[in-house]
């Protein structure tokens, strides 16, 4: 039996949850939330879609039950604050930390071996923290940043171009912060042919402009963070682990040397397979998207350097 839990049945976890199990891509989907009822009241509201919508898999809810999610394959931890508008996800830090530090710490009692999917925000510092806080292997730990920044780059480019989004090939690396992701414009595809025969450079930097403040961009309109493409971004990730798919996706994983980084969870290309990170693709970049990179990654650092701040390392 396959099973996954998610951490926080917010607006993230919750659509994290439910599209892995409309997609069946657990056998169980474990909801587990500090909020008293609501993880159980979401539970049941999915599984009352399941004859309606067709799917098997078995969703259960909890209040901070850590039991209940014994034995979980992958955990997807969604936990803390989502940014209000005019926030940075840098600036939840001091509250985050915290609560994914000791989240991450409780599900490793009852899932030893699982895999654990990083979203919380800051995300690459979470993930690094989490890394650091649990002391497992690097293959064990992504934070799913680059997915959800890859898919809105490819709908911008799809946008741009005026074409259906799954025809379009692109990647975002770098860390998963306004200023901090890389869309990588040169390398974009629509049906294999590089986007820049079809788009000015103007256009193209109109297209990863809006690409990095994508998250903003909804925050301001919703009134909090995104939750349908961050959530579906989520259960991406969770499927190519759980299904072994072998797929490419930008993570933010531990560099131990790629791409002139050490000491530090950065979104770079990884197949993702049933070890979780099976294989950190190192990609040819030029000499202004290293720089890019080196400078995503000095900025990563240094929200790194504020979990000693906050006590949470
Ligand atoms: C976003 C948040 C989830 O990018 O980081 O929407």
């Amino acid at each position: 039996m396959s099973k996954v839990t998610v951490v926080g049945a917010g607006n993230v976890g919750a659509t994290c949850a439910n599209v892995l199990a409309f997609n069946e891509v657990a056998d169980e989907v474990v909801m587990l939330d500090v909020k008293e009822g609501v993880s159980e009241g979401k539970a049941m509201d999915m599984m009352q879609t399941a004859q309606l919508l067709g799917f098997d898999t078995n969703i259960v809810g909890c209040t901070n039950d850590y039991e209940k999610t014994a034995n979980s394959d992958v955990v997807v931890i969604t936990s803390g604050i989502p940014r209000k508008p005019g926030m940075t996800r840098e600036e939840l830090i001091g509250v985050n930390a915290g609560i994914v530090k000791s989240v991450a710490q409780n599900i490793l009692k009852y899932s030893p071996n699982a895999i654990i999917v990083v979203i919380s925000n800051p995300m690459d510092t979470m993930t690094y923290l989490s890394l650091k806080a649990l002391g497992l292997p690097k293959n064990r730990i992504i934070g799913m940043g680059g997915a959800l920044d890859s898919s809105r780059f490819k709908y911008f480019l799809s946008q741009a171009l005026g074409c259906n989004a799954n025809e379009v090939e692109g990647m975002v690396i770098g860390g998963h912060g306004d200023t901090t992701m890389i869309p990588l414009t040169r390398l974009a595809t629509y049906k294999g042919v590089p986007v820049s025969n079809f788009l000015s450079e103007e256009k193209l930097q109109e297209v990863a402009a809006a690409t990095m403040v994508g998250g903003a961009t909804l925050t301001k309109l919703l009134g909090t963070s995104a939750w349908y493409a961050p959530g579906a971004a989520g259960a991406f990730v969770v499927e190519s682990i759980l299904h072994n798919q072998g797929k490419m996706i930008p993570c933010s994983v531990y560099l131990e040397g790629e791409y002139g980084e050490s000491d530090i969870c950065c979104g770079v290309p990884v197949i993702l397979g049933k070890n979780g990170i099976e294989k950190i693709v190192e990609l040819p970049l030029n000499e202004e998207e290293k720089a890019k990179f080196a400078a995503s990654a000095a900025a990563v650092r240094k929200t790194n350097a504020a979990l000693q701040e906050v006590g949470a390392l």
